[in-house]
């Protein structure tokens, strides 16, 4: 084989260097030149006017005459939390990434996920990680037909392609893209260079063969996906499988979707037989206690397509550091320090000098601005050790000059409230619009006036 010459990319910015440095000379990133394989210089085209590139031109299609097929062409995946996930089913050749923590369950979900396919498709399991008497052990703890599930214990990228071009698989899962290993290129596995050029030809292969491919990917301590940036840009999604540390439900997000709705979450439950879908996850998002504690309130935050009743608990205590501290688990920091500001501002509620702990029960991470009305109140609860009532609901995001400004889809949300059994809903005044919810809905336009009607 003939050797290939290397170049080195930065990570960041993606200019590509003939030796590698600590820092990259364009953009000044440090640590983030990753080798990879030379590409070879640009084809030089007969001289001669007319034909200037040397290359022969191609059709151009309109829009109107390309049929898009997209939903009958759908693979479901057997599993409806997931199909929620990603748009309804998977797409044929597409190429999905599935990043998470180690044993948090992708392994498990992807062989339940092959055993639902192979009834019809034919499907592929190549694993690196496990062997297969790992993988079969595995199957007949989830009760899964074993005879139906192909598996492959293999690393090499060109033996994973050429047996998948040979065997032309409907589904083929990918465990994991760190430990595959082209031969075109000379650093390890799970070198960044490796992983790319690795899920460069999958993608390929993919789009060529129309195979719904499946990578699983690991993370890094930070919880991003491990090797390069480049890969949730080459894939046609990025999903992530999340989890609170000890809890049994799993989330599935996606922060990617080219075929459905990006911020979509799946709620599953791990059990003894596998993952098994949660369809009404506001039950189990809400702490369940029967009598209303200070410091908690309920909001309706819409993740996807689908409103959710999640529960944000704060807790303010006087706090002995100079600088009293600010956690925020579940919600953005930077937001919460927004809020007391606010709330100090426009609403007089002075916590400057008090600990400050924000916590979403059930694990969840919101990223709503809609949660900005429930986190003020849950605040203000806490400071008056006053509990709210436990059939209230509130959302709504605030401004820096203290208005409520109003949230979208607020009628669908109002409705999941009142069948969860929800009594009274404080919202943003522009939200009242139009609203026909069986419930009390009370609306505010500035936070003080939420604040107050919350004290009542
Ligand atoms: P796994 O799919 O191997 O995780 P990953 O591939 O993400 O590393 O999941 C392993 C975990 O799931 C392990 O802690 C055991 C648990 N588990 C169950 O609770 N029930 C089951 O039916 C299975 C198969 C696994
Ligand atoms: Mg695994």
């Amino acid at each position: 084989m003939p050797k290939t010459k290397s170049v080195y990319t930065c990570r960041e910015c993606g200019a590509s260097f003939p030796k590698w440095s600590g820092q990259c000379p364009d953009c000044q990133a440090w640590n983030s030149l990753e080798e990879g394989v030379a590409e070879a210089g640009p084809v030089k085209g007969p001289k001669g006017r007319g034909n200037w590139t040397g290359v022969a031109s191609a059709q151009v299609l309109s829009l109107a005459d390309v049929q898009a097929e997209e939903a009958t062409a759908r693979l479901p995946s057997g599993l409806s939390e997931l199909d929620r996930v990603l748009g309804g089913g998977w797409v044929p050749g597409s190429v999905v990434l599935l990043g998470g923590d180690p044993g948090i369950g992708k392994s498990t979900l992807l062989l339940q996920v092959q055993d639902a396919l192979a009834a019809g498709h034919g499907s592929l399991y190549v694993t690196g990680e496990e062997s297969a008497a790992q993988v079969a052990m595995r199957a007949r703890r989830l009760n899964l037909d074993p005879a139906r599930l192909d598996c492959l214990t293999e690393t090499s990228l060109e033996t994973v392609l050429a047996t998948a071009a040979e065997r032309r698989p409907a589904f083929m899962v990918v465990d994991s893209i760190q430990t595959l290993w082209t031969e075109t290129l000379q650093s390890a596995p799970g070198a960044v260079a490796q992983v790319r050029e690795c899920a460069a030809r999958l993608v390929q292969f993919a789009k060529q063969t129309g195979c719904a491919v499946v990578l699983v990917g690991h993370v890094t301590k930070e919880g991003a996906l491990a090797g390069p940036r480049v890969l949730e840009h080459m894939v046609d999604a990025v999903l992530y499988f999340e989890s609170d540390s000890g809890s049994r439900y799993r989330l599935i997000r996606a922060v990617k979707n080219r075929f459905g709705a990006a911020n979509e979450l799946g709620v599953f439950a791990m059990t003894d037989k596998g993952l098994k879908p949660v369809g009404n996850p506001s039950a189990i998002f809400l702490s369940g206690q029967e009598e209303p504690a200070a410091g908690s309130c309920v909001l309706v935050t819409r993740e996807g397509t689908r409103p959710m009743m999640v529960e944000v608990q704060a807790l303010v205590s006087p706090s002995t550091l100079s600088n009293p501290r600010r956690v925020a688990v579940g919600i953005d920091g930077n937001r919460l320090a927004m809020l007391l500001a606010v709330m100090n501002r426009h609403a007089g509620i002075a916590i400057g000098d008090q600990d400050v702990f924000i916590n979403v029960a059930g694990g969840i991470r919101v990223t709503e601005t809609a949660s900005d009305l429930a986190i003020a109140l849950a605040l203000q609860s806490s400071l008056r050790e006053k509990p709210l009532s436990g059939k209230l609901v509130a959302f709504g995001e605030v401004g820096l000059s203290g208005e409520l400004r109003p949230v979208y889809n607020g009628e669908e949300r109002l409705r999941e409230a009142a069948g969860q059994g929800f009594e009274t809903a404080l919202v943003p005044e522009a939200n009242l619009k139009g609203v026909r919810a069986r419930m009390t809905v009370r609306g505010c336009r500035r936070l003080t006036d939420a604040l107050a009607m919350a004290r009542e």
